[in-house]
């Protein structure tokens, strides 16, 4: 009928408007604090200890377990080599065959690149974005055994932290004989399966 206002229409205006007014004036807020409204809330909140946090719930306030005495993490044996003993108890029983560098290379690549480059040399992205110096491990590491490197992957040194969560022991293996090649010039050190 002329002249008679349209219910839903002036409804779905008036909301129109109202959302724009609340929205430009910033009155609408799109952060909150509060836990968002969960119909089914597929365990989203638990009760849990998040890793290097402290928890009451044990009496040595740890939130991290220690592993248990005579246990071992499915990965692999813990590594526990001290310092003197590096050179003489990793030793590199893998063979450098093409699939084991294939996989060092995999891992050097994913792992060690960012800092190391994949060449080796030192000159990451991470680098490029200014952490400090990752050394060159074409020139540096050449002195160093093949248990000192294996162990530096394993413990970390310095600043460089331990990878030893990262890689399984023969990975670590396979970088060593990965950055070898390299050293020697045997393989040819482009990343493989990325930048595609
Ligand atoms: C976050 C950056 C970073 C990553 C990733 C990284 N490193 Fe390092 N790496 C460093 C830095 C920095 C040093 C020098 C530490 C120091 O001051 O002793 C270093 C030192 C080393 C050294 C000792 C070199 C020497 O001459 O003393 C070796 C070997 C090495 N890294 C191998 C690796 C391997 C193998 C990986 C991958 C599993 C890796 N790094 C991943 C930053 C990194």
């Amino acid at each position: 009928m002329k002249g008679k206002i349209k219910f839903f229409p002036t409804l779905l205006f008036t909301l129109v408007v109202v959302f724009w007014v609340a929205l430009l004036s910033g009155n609408l807020m799109w952060t909150s604090n509060n836990p968002p409204l969960q119909i089914i809330d597929d365990m989203d909140d638990q009760a849990k200890v998040k890793p290097q946090v402290s928890s009451a719930f044990f009496a040595d306030g740890k939130g991290t377990r220690d592993p248990l005495e005579n246990t071992l993490p499915i990965t692999g044996h813990k590594y526990s080599v001290e310092l003197d003993d590096v050179d003489v108890k990793n030793i590199n029983n893998i063979p450098a065959t093409d699939i084991v560098l294939a996989r060092g290379q995999n891992r050097f690549n994913i792992y060690c690149s960012p800092c190391h480059n994949y060449d080796g040399k030192g000159n990451g992205l991470v680098a490029q974005r200014g952490f400090s110096n990752p050394p060159n491990l074409m020139e540096n590491a050449k002195n160093l055994s093949d248990g000192r490197i294996f162990h530096i992957i394993s413990a970390g040194q310095n600043i460089m932290s331990s990878y030893a969560d990262k890689t399984s022991e023969l990975d670590r293996w396979a970088i060593v004989h990965y950055i070898r090649a390299m050293q020697k010039g045997s393989v040819n050190p482009q990343p493989v399966a990325f930048n595609k």
